[in-house]
């Protein structure tokens, strides 16, 4: 069940790692549309506190920190300043970006905990876990690597084999080692608290299963997790990064990232509410709040359950009434992966497309992951922008606003009397913003997405019909209710599209010249503009996007995917042996290329004439995608003189030129390291 009607909104955003930048996959997955779903409700006039920050604890930090020899707090305090930086260049609108390293933020998950123990709500349980008697500390399950038991990959790591996919523990690694020292963990007993899941599913299953409305993938991923039984969880670890734990028998040892990272958003919370003069408990005690998490389903375990079990232990916070978890969005075909590079990054999409946010809103709104996987592509990119934005709503737009230039002086012109098709095509306009509210309120953005855009085909169709550009001649007064019903139009899309495209929101207003503060709940009136109204000046809200920008992202990526397959290429292993006689076979020679052409409907081949001393020879050479016939002309090179004649493409090769290969696929040309006359002989 959820909440009806609730007047306040507690609506938090995943608080994501600090240890790299963020790329479309987050953002499609949980950040636009928690943004979406925010600025509708404002629009409505809600209450609403929308919560995010950076997650700064945890081993995914110290693993970074590692890896590029500096800090944990480097790596956080980068990472913190340039993520809070895109999220606001790109209109994500929080009313709080913070981080989990803050006071407030270890005094509240401090007091969360001690207020549990004191409860008595903890089993305290001593356990065996790998321990780095060199390094002098305990090892995360990232820390341990060995051979994976499944397929055999040497370099495994403890909690997850990533070639073959198997979520290990550290205990069934082949020959174990620490990726701190090296040296080989031994078992060592320490002592931990653990939240009794197990004993709690009684009451979690309850709270999950009155949510039948939930998402199907949230709601499933819930009940198989409640299918195989809850496990008893730490809810403390021996690591030297973190809030360290509240109690006197405690050195060394910190509060487990999960359980830390969600109490941000309370402190957040109250963070926010100090800095505005609020009440921090209202957003988080009040029976009639609305709790929402936005997540990516990585994350469904620990909103869905582990958190709401610590936040019943506790006994005085609310639930969250939905966890509209994303599924992933896939790029160009590929999984987006980080260490591979394949990926959009947001800081560089704001760069190299400046202006551009709204195109890139939309596109991953409209492919938004919402029931299962999706895709982003560059040429759906440039395809939604040109004939969506470009061509349906800017186009409209574009049109009402430069014909009542032409025609109407810059003013709203009067509204007369109206045909059937006006009435109907006004009918259909007051019903938009229910049904695209409602679709975003449900948690539909693509759908709600979809009913925008045929808001903008009505009056793109509205126009194309009533030629108020042909029916001004004959009819001035007619042109003038078209030109008021197109410009009634644009002014409830302005309202409308807000929550998917806030800057060109902001355009249209001032195309529009709207001071007034529509919202939701003036939208699908048609006397917003009023007439005499002056409108201000039109211009494109969108700007078609060209094959060339477009190929240069592609070629980006395909840059990146190179780079990829450089690192991981390997030196091919030796051939099986062969005998001297096996080698004095063969008769190298060196040679001159005195001509050189393209072989006619062939990529590949370069027809060589070669001075071999002899009188010279042809030789047919698979090398045009590398070279250029002039490029090769005079070049000594070294050549298999001996190589039985071949007819390729009609044409006869006598030899063969040698090659060396390098890393990347790029040939050279064997040449003696000093000129040498033309047949001598190579061994
Ligand atoms: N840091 C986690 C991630 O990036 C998300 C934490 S969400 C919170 O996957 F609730 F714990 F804050
Ligand atoms: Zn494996």
């Amino acid at each position: 069940m959820s909440l009806e009607n609730p007047q306040r909104y507690t609506v938090t955003a995943a608080l994501i790692y600090a240890n790299g930048p963020i790329h479309i996959g987050h953002i499609a997955g949980c950040y636009l549309p928690a943004d979406i779903y925010v600025r509708y409700l404002r629009s409505t006039g809600k209450d609403v506190a929308f919560i995010s920050g950076t997650d700064e604890h945890g081993v995914p930090i110290t693993i970074k920190a590692k890896k590029e020899g500096i800090t944990p707090q480097q790596v956080v305090d980068k990472y913190y300043v340039q993520i809070k930086q895109a999220f606001s260049d790109f209109g994500i609108s929080f009313d709080i970006y913070s981080r989990t390293s803050n006071q407030i933020h270890h005094e509240t998950s401090q007091e969360f905990f001690t207020k549990l123990y004191d409860n008595g709500d903890f089993d305290e349980e001593v356990t065996e876990q790998y321990y780095d008697e060199v390094a002098g500390q305990f090892l995360a399950d990232r820390y341990i690597v060995g051979t994976c038991p499944v397929c055999g990959n040497p370099n495994a790591y403890g909690d997850q084999c990533e070639r073959c996919g198997t979520a290990l523990s550290p205990t069934e690694l082949i020959e174990p080692h620490s990726t701190l020292s090296g040296s080989k963990p031994v078992m060592r007993s320490t002592k931990n608290w653990f939240l009794p899941l197990d004993r709690m599913q009684p009451k979690i299953e309850e709270y999950v299963n009155s949510h039948t409305e939930w998402k199907t993938n949230v709601f499933g991923q819930c009940q198989s997790w409640l299918k195989e039984g809850l496990r008893p969880r730490a809810m403390t670890r021996d690591l030297d990064w973190g809030i360290s734990v509240p109690l006197p028998d405690a050195d060394g040892k910190v509060l487990y990232v999960w359980f830390d990272a969600p109490i941000g958003y309370i402190s957040m919370t109250k963070e926010w509410a100090a800095q505005q003069g609020r009440d921090w408990e209202l957003y988080w005690r009040d029976k009639d709040t609305k709790l929402v998490h936005f997540i990516g389903k990585d994350n469904i375990v620990f909103h869905c359950i582990i958190f709401p079990a610590m936040l019943m232990a506790e006994g005085s916070y609310i639930l969250a009434d939905n966890v509209p978890a994303n599924e992933f969005m896939n790029l160009e075909g590929d999984k987006i992966s980080t260490s591979r590079n394949w990926a959009v990054w947001l800081h560089e999409y704001l760069e190299e497309l400046p202006g551009k946010q709204d195109v890139l809103r939309y596109v991953l709104a409209a492919n938004a992951p919402e029931t299962k996987d999706s895709e982003f592509t560059w040429k759906d990119f440039q395809a939604r922008n040109n004939n969506e934005l470009v061509a349906v709503f800017g186009n409209f737009v574009n049109r009402a606003i430069v014909l009542t230039q032409k025609f109407c002086d810059g003013k709203v012109p009067p509204i007369g009397a109206l045909t059937d098709y006006d009435q109907q095509t006004l009918n259909e306009l007051a019903q938009f913003p229910d049904r695209i509210g409602q679709a975003i309120g449900q948690y539909k953005f693509r759908e709600a997405l979809g009913s925008l855009m045929d808001l903008a085909r009505l009056g793109n169709k509205y126009l194309a019909e009533t030629e108020p550009w042909k029916v001004v001649k004959t009819d001035p007064l007619r042109a003038n209710t078209i030109l008021n019903i197109a410009l009634q139009i644009s002014a409830n899309l302005s309202i409308v599209c807000e929550p998917f495209l806030p800057f060109t929101t902001e355009k249209l207003r001032s195309q529009l010249n709207i001071t007034e503060h529509f919202n939701w709940t003036n939208a699908g009136r048609a006397d917003l503009l009023v007439e005499g109204h002056e409108l201000g000046k039109g211009e494109l809200l969108f700007a078609k996007i060209e094959d060339e920008e477009i190929n240069k992202q592609i070629q980006k990526l395909l840059n990146a995917k190179r780079m990829n397959e450089l690192e991981t290429k390997t030196i091919p292993a030796i051939r099986n042996e062969i005998t001297y006689d096996d080698f004095a076979k063969m008769d190298i020679r060196v040679g001159t290329i005195t001509e050189a052409e393209r072989v006619p409907k062939s990529d590949k081949l370069l027809k060589l004439k070669v001075d071999d001393g002899l009188g010279g020879r042809q030789i047919l050479s698979g090398i045009a995608k590398h070279f250029s016939p002039e490029e090769v002309i005079g070049k000594q090179v070294t050549f298999l003189a001996n190589l039985a004649p071949r007819k390729m493409m009609g044409l006869e090769s006598q030899g063969m030129i040698l090659m060396a290969e390098d890393r990347d696929g790029k040939l050279s040309l064997i040449t003696p390291g000093e000129a040498v006359w033309n047949g001598g002989t190579v061994s």
